[in-house]
């Protein structure tokens, strides 16, 4: 008999496996005290497959869940629910997998998928959306949960919109893209502040990639054409959708945020894969991005993992480009030296100068499996000399991207909390850590004590005065 995915598979086992119940916990147990200033609703998206996977399992396969925690008047109440897809309708009906994931593309006749919206959310102008790269949002209702649907701007979105949208702390506009592997390879859009987009642009790049993300500054949107290449004709003959090229370099655009494909500056360095910026900011000619940077991505592909210098040349750093646009010059230089993902700042400062950066990091103890398993969280300080704090929570304790809460709307860049999920295997259940930020490494002021765990996912974020 052929083995289950799911006793082969490292990303469906552990804190790694599905979490197959919907439910409602109120009045979670707090251990500390939660601030009364701390009002809104806490998202975290993530994949969790309902059904065992038909072949192989990529952990960007799962359908996606939501998470919430609410949080109002130093009490916490948790809700979560499946982004509830055509896809997954179809399975339920059925009682089993039907759509095969990413690493299965070659294999189908029609490659079809489900919108799983398990990346990000976003909320913006009233709506909550439900994000994942491949396809159009999905809409769910931010209090309930419950999926409304896909959502395509009033017929202005037709293709996929990236998990990664910004959100302008200033005047409330939400510049996003969505990228293809048909031409047009990449599509930029503005959505101003009532949700409507008022600006859509082809952009043309010299290849088809996954562009995972990108920066925007206060005038800037900067694109990131890393040299993971679509490759249809690799999966035509049943390979990898994605193709490692290194030989083509990395490619940094930069163009005026209400620019067109024509406008865009191109800048050229070494291959490098980048899942998420840090920040960017416009600095009087220059722009300058942060990023966690990997050498190279080869984890798209299983095979490629087994090599025994797959962990050294597959973890991110924190990394800073410069481009001077007067100059057409590229600098670029480590910011840091600790291995690094989900990189996030004050979103108060979101295309603005920032000085602090929060982060999932590898704890002390390192990371002896091939999972992106972060535990520890790290605040870094990019005016003392990149100084890292670490809040490391022992081997086998996963934390997720941490989130930074502003104490106030006019509170000073870091006087606030940070906020993440972090798995107790002790317990078999996941918490949701508040930090004080200015007391990073001291005892958090609450522990929200969740009723089961998580599963390790993607994003999280938090929007005040929501739920
Ligand atoms: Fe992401």
């Amino acid at each position: 008999m052929e083995e289950r995915e799911s006793s082969l598979n490292p990303f469906l086992q552990g804190n790694f496996a599905p979490w197959r119940m919907e439910g409602d916990a109120p009045d979670l147990e707090v251990v500390g005290e939660l601030p009364h200033e701390l009002c809104g609703t806490y998202f975290r998206s993530g994949p969790n497959p309902a059904f065992e996977p038909i072949g192989r399992y990529h952990w960007f396969d799962g359908d996606g869940m939501v998470h919430a925690i609410r949080i109002a008047g130093g009490r916490a109440h948790y809700r979560n629910r499946w982004v509830a897809s055509d896809g997954l309708k179809e399975e339920r009906e059925a009682g089993r997998a039907l759509y095969p994931g990413l690493l299965e593309f070659g294999r189908m006749e029609i490659p079809r998928f489900k919108i799983t919206g398990n990346t990000n959310n976003v909320l913006h102008a009233g709506k909550l959306l439900a994000l994942v790269e491949s396809s159009l949002p999905t809409e769910m209702d931010p209090r309930t949960l419950e999926t409304k649907g896909v959502y395509d701007f009033g017929g202005k979105l037709a293709g996929p919109m990236t998990a990664h949208p910004k959100l302008d702390p200033v005047n409330g506009e939400m510049p996003f893209f969505g990228y293809s592997p048909f031409p047009p390879y990449l599509q930029y859009y503005v959505a101003d502040r009532s949700g409507a987009i008022v600006h859509a642009e082809p952009i043309d790049i010299p290849w088809p990639t996954m562009m995972h993300d990108f920066a925007v500054t206060e005038r800037h949107v900067v694109f990131l054409v890393c040299p993971i290449v679509f490759d249809l004709a690799n999966v035509a003959s049943g390979g990898s959708v994605f193709s490692w090229q290194p030989e083509r370099g990395t490619r940094i655009g930069v163009m005026p945020r209400r620019g067109t494909s024509s406008d865009v500056r191109w800048f050229e360095t070494d291959p490098c894969y980048v899942f998420h910026p840090l920040n960017a900011y416009d600095d009087g000619d220059a722009v300058v991005v942060d990023v966690h940077r990997y050498q190279q991505l080869l984890f798209m592909s299983p095979e490629a993992a087994r090599d025994p210098n797959w962990r050294d040349s597959q973890v991110a750093r924190l990394h800073r480009f410069t481009m001077n646009l007067a100059t057409g010059a590229l600098r670029e230089g480590a910011l840091d030296d600790h291995e690094g993902e989900f990189p996030r700042v004050d979103e108060r400062r979101v295309g603005r100068k920032h000085r602090f950066g929060y982060f999932a990091t590898t704890g002390p103890e390192g990371n002896p499996t091939l999972q992106p398993l972060f535990t520890a969280v790290a605040k870094i300080d990019l005016e003392r000399g990149s100084r890292v704090e670490l809040r490391p929570h022992g081997a086998g304790n996963g934390c997720g991207e941490p989130v930074f809460v502003p104490r106030h709307d006019a509170a000073d860049e870091d006087d606030g909390w940070v906020l993440y999920l972090a798995y107790d295997a002790a317990r078999n259940a996941s918490e949701l850590v508040v930090a004080a930020s200015r007391d990073f490494t001291g005892e958090p002021v609450a522990r929200v004590l969740l009723p089961h765990r998580v599963p390790y996912g993607f994003h999280g974020n938090w929007f005040a005065n929501v739920g």
